[in-house]
């Protein structure tokens, strides 16, 4: 099979022919149909993050495609089913985190595409337990985007308790940025879309922004104070200061969420205590969402609640499409399509 393999953090991914792999007991053989690019991706391939992935490996936790064989002990998915391969590829089901509804929180957690092979690759295995099935009237292409990107801000949104009306931005109109839009509008914010780009903020507005702002020209915690300010910040964006300007533009009472997950050499964030304490804010970390999360998010797009932008691309494109991203060029995420 043909896979994208990252052989070194400094390297451009390798394209290369592999033996399909063989299902071990509990999981299934995936012929992968669609899989995502995220910039989480990205990161994994160039060792951005405090918890490194071993190379070689496959990226990829957006994959999406039938099932071709079992292992033993599969009774959960059968040969023929449409699954998703989201970055839970398996957790432990026992521990306080799995048993409470938590199981993205679980210590002994693997995840797809960073600790085990992943989507850019023509098959993939997966833990027969930990994938999602997707419904028949959702395509492999818009369920790609979904499995990864929709989920998590789907998720973004859930925690930050948005009550109708309240105003809600969301900084970073990419892949997942242009989805956290359409959940903020679906429980009734009124949604400020923020990025540095015209396009995406034209896009933003098509999907449902109530307002958008452009931070290269604007300074966004002054646009957003004139608008009243914001009770929730969901932040996709990949920089630490944008998760600074997010947090000074929360009203009193507000929810800063942070979704985006910057390279460890970028540094932390910096808030200031007084206001915090003083306006009583809540910063929130986020990350990706449940099965269940998943399932309702596929219900979601099955009912024409959302809509996915997304462009394909063919697997030997995917260190172009990497650039892409990365330059901002895409129009929200790419799929390789196979
Ligand atoms: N928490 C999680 O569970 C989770 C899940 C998936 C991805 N992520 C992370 O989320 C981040 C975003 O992923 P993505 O795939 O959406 O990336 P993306 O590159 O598609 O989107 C990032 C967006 O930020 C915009 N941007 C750049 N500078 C900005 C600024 N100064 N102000 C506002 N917007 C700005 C870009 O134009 C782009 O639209 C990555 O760090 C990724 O690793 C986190
Ligand atoms: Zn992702
Ligand atoms: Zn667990």
């Amino acid at each position: 099979m043909k896979a994208a393999v990252v052989t070194s953090f400094t390297q451009p991914l390798e394209l290369q022919d592999r033996p399909i792999p063989a299902p071990g007991p509990g999981q299934v053989l995936v012929r992968v149909e669609a899989c995502g690019l995220c910039h989480t991706d990205i990161h994994a391939a160039h060792g951005d993050w405090p918890v490194k992935p071993t190379p070689p490996f496959v990226p990829g936790h957006e994959g999406v495609g039938v099932v071709e064989q079992v292992g033993t002990g599969v009774t959960a998915r059968q040969v023929g089913d449409r699954v998703a391969m989201p970055w839970l590829g398996h957790a432990c089901g026992r521990c306080d985190h799995c048993i409470g509804g938590w199981e993205t929180l679980c210590e002994q957690q693997q995840n797809t595409g960073y600790s085990v092979d992943g989507g850019f690759a023509e098959y993939a295995v997966a833990d027969a337990d930990f994938v999602v099935p997707v419904p028949d009237d959702v395509s492999s292409f818009d369920a790609a985007p979904l499995t990864c990107a929709g989920v998590t801000t789907y998720k973004a949104i859930k925690v930050a308790h948005i009550q109708p009306s309240e105003r809600v931005a969301i900084f970073g109109v990419g892949g997942l940025g242009h989805l956290a839009v359409q959940y903020a509008r679906l429980v009734g914010g009124i949604v400020v879309a923020v990025d540095v780009d015209e396009t995406k903020l034209g896009l933003a507005r098509t999907l449902g922004a109530d307002h958008t702002v452009n931070a290269a020209t604007t300074d966004p915690v002054a646009a957003i104070e004139a608008l009243g300010g914001i009770d929730v910040a969901v932040v996709t964006a990949v920089i630490p200061a944008v998760f600074e300007q997010a947090f000074a533009a929360l009203r009193r009472g507000g929810r800063l969420v942070c979704v985006g997950l910057p390279p460890e050499t970028d540094g932390p964030m910096s808030l200031p205590i007084f206001p915090t304490v003083l306006k009583g804010i809540s910063v929130i970390g986020s990350i990706v969402g449940t099965r269940a999360d998943l399932a309702e998010v596929f219900a979601l797009h099955a009912a024409g609640r959302t809509t996915v932008v997304a462009e394909a691309r063919k697997l030997d494109q995917v260190n172009e499409s990497i650039d892409e991203v990365l330059h901002g060029r895409t129009p929200a995420r790419l799929v390789f399509e196979f």
